[in-house]
């Protein structure tokens, strides 16, 4: 169990009535400054511009940002600011860390700027795509890649089909099966990995508009036979049209990265697959300056299916290209999701009395799940242990005094809100996290695109985004 440092915080020390408090005043007194100057930056965006953190009308996923539809996507410009801010008032960050990386929009927007990288999650999909678009590609090159799959696509005359799955013709048509074959031909063909790695990116992208899926729920969710029957589809075409605006994607996003070199020859770009509850722990001057994250809403088989959407592309694209890929991981379409956060509730309960010492609005939610069934009580405990463990793992990977913005959706369980933003805030604050400042934005266009909807699952059309100041380890721990 972790233990919040001692003396780390101006109040702690100066009851302490301990000699270190005295010798540490200055420096600490400086920090809360350096806090305040933040927490007014960002409030000052808010003044001038209402509304300013929802970005409504003003988010765009260009450069890079839009080469696949992953779920719950940060706003790359919202983030971009955040870290304008941040540099603006500790000119001495140099590194980033987004241990829920997701399709990478933190990524981008760090290495733009020249702050080197590191990123996990536990979804391959999502680190194909961040690798993807952590590279510079040259343009020519995608192009004529481009046209050499074209090309060995219309001279593949062969039917081979070259997967074999648990209901495959159930989620792509026959006559889809053979085309997505001859893609997976061709793209293989190719010789340079960053190549193809970028290619089935396109191929995954395609596989969502064209596989018997609906695409207006992250859930795998079959249309209807006559609805599959009645479909008009162009699967070669889609790939065609989709690669030509991968291309044109990465050639913006090639300009942004090449910027960011230009800041920091020595940007350094790490993104791999890894599961948050246990990442190593960072050791001295390889600890990063910066967290900034958005970890999922709650358990993602009530939320948001990551695994779920992933499974489709993940059956297609050839494993030995794929970070991380294990074929486990595509055992059924739920492998990846238990892995998840919140995704095993077996004795979740017994950790509630833990969670309870940490965290007052934790508790407070819980006695209110109490009325509720067991099933309730048992995912909001499970999904918090995990957040709870993934903690310990995080605040290990960064240096004494880091900044951290948590972008955070709340949900409602058996129509209790949970209060997501105060526990994460309670958990941080008893590792001796300090709170900078808590903004609160509007989702345009309603809430996240969930799993489903119904009377027990139900998200907010609001997000908010926590700004806490990490903890100052004492000369007993040597992380600076
Ligand atoms: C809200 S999404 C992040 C989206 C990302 N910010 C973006 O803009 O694309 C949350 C991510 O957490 C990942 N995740 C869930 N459990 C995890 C775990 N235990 N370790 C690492 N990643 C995990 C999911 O796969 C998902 O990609």
């Amino acid at each position: 169990m972790a233990h919040p440092p001692v003396f780390n915080a101006t109040e702690d020390r100066a009851q302490s009535g301990n000699p270190l408090g005295a010798a540490r005043e200055a420096p600490m007194r400086l920090a809360a400054q350096v806090e305040e100057e933040l927490a007014s930056k960002l409030r000052e965006r808010a003044t001038s511009t209402p509304e300013f953190w929802s970005f409504s009308g003003r988010s765009r996923r260009e450069a890079g940002h839009g080469i696949f539809a992953y779920p719950a996507m940060m706003v790359p410009q919202l983030q971009g600011a955040l870290l304008e801010d941040v540099k603006a008032v500790d000119p001495a960050v140099a590194s980033v860390i987004d241990p829920f990386m997701g399709s990478g929009t933190v990524m981008l927007e760090s290495a733009s700027r020249g702050l080197s990288f590191s990123g996990t999650d536990i979804n391959p999909l999502a680190v194909l795509l961040a690798t993807v678009k952590s590279q510079v590609h040259d343009s020519e090159q995608l192009t004529r890649v481009r046209q050499r799959i074209a090309l060995r696509v219309t001279e593949d005359t062969s039917d081979e089909i070259e997967v074999e799955f648990h209901n495959r013709d159930k989620w792509f048509r026959a006559d889809v099966t053979r085309d997505l074959s001859k893609l997976k031909r061709a793209i293989s063909a190719e010789r340079s990995k960053a190549m193809r790695q970028a290619f089935w990116v396109a191929m995954a992208e395609t596989i969502r508009l064209v596989s018997n899926s609906r695409t207006s729920t992250v859930k795998l969710h079959s249309y209807s036979v006559d609805e599959i029957d009645a479909r008009q589809i162009d699967t070669i075409g889609t790939f065609l049209r989709i690669s030509a605006s991968l291309i044109e994607q990465l050639r913006d996003q090639a300009e942004t990265l090449s910027r960011g070199f230009r800041k920091n020859p020595n940007l350094r770009i790490s993104c791999s697959v890894g599961d948050a509850r246990n990442m190593p722990a960072k050791k001295n001057r390889a600890a990063a300056d910066i967290l900034m994250t958005s970890p999922p809403y709650g358990d993602n088989v009530t939320t948001v299916t990551y695994g779920q959407h992933s499974y489709l592309p993940l059956q297609w694209i050839d494993c030995s290209d794929v970070p991380g890929m294990r074929q486990e991981l595509l055992e059924n379409t739920r492998s990846i999701d238990s892995l998840s956060l919140g995704g095993k509730l077996k004795g979740a309960l017994t950790w509630a009395d833990e969670l309870r010492d940490k965290s007052p609005a934790f508790a407070h939610c819980l006695e209110q799940l109490q009325a509720h069934p067991r099933n309730a009580q048992l995912r909001f405990v499970g999904f918090v242990h995990d957040l709870d463990q993934s903690l310990d793992a995080i605040t290990a990977q960064l240096r004494s005094n880091a900044w951290m913005f948590w972008t955070l959706g709340e949900r409602k369980i058996s129509g209790v809100r949970v209060p997501t933003v105060a526990i994460v805030r309670d958990l941080l604050a008893f590792r001796g996290s300090r709170h900078v400042e808590t903004l609160e934005r509007k989702i345009p266009g309603g809430s996240k695109r969930m799993a489903f909807r119904n009377a027990s699952v139900e998200t907010m059309n609001t997000e908010s985004i926590l700004v806490m100041r990490g903890p100052s380890y004492t000369d007993l721990d040597s992380r600076s």
